[in-house]
């Protein structure tokens, strides 16, 4: 479940790597020593790697996303955590919440790297 939530958010924008050897990827060259950017977001709604990339579902399997990173040498350290915090959260609003539902506009964080929320009003109804 967390990780459709963290595949459908994408926090992390982008991040730029150096290729270390020429490569062909989709008919375009790259080059030894190449910038590359590769765009979370963009991967992880992949249709070749996601049966309906634009439709969350929790119960997604097998769940190959990016978001973390995909075990490099630089494989997030902190993705049991975060795991864990997601799953949490929602527990936790799950025990205590009836509904949840947008009741104004959602504004973004200013930043080119992270993808977050700053403030997003909801209305909700407790059990
Ligand atoms: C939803 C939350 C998070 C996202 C989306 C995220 C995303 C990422 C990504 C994409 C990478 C690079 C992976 C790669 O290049 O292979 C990374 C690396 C890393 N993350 Fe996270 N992260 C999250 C939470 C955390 C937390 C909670 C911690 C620490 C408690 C953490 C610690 C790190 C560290 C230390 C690295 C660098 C590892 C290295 O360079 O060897 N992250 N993270």
């Amino acid at each position: 479940m967390a990780d459709e939530i963290v595949r459908w958010a994408s926090p992390t924008s982008y991040f730029r790597r150096t290729a270390t050897r020429d490569f062909e990827m989709h008919g375009k060259q790259i080059k030894a020593g190449d910038k590359v950017l590769y765009w979370f977001a963009s991967a992880n709604r992949d249709e070749a790697a996601f049966d309906q990339p634009f439709r969350v579902d929790l119960g997604r399997n097998p769940n190959r996303h990016l978001a973390f990173g995909q075990g490099g040498p630089h494989l997030c350290l902190g993705m049991w955590l975060a795991r864990l915090e997601v799953r949490v959260l929602f527990q936790e609003l799950a025990k205590r919440l009836k509904s949840i539902e947008p009741a104004g506009e959602q504004k973004f964080l200013r930043s080119n790297f992270v993808a977050g929320i700053k403030s997003l009003p909801v209305r909700v109804t407790t059990k």
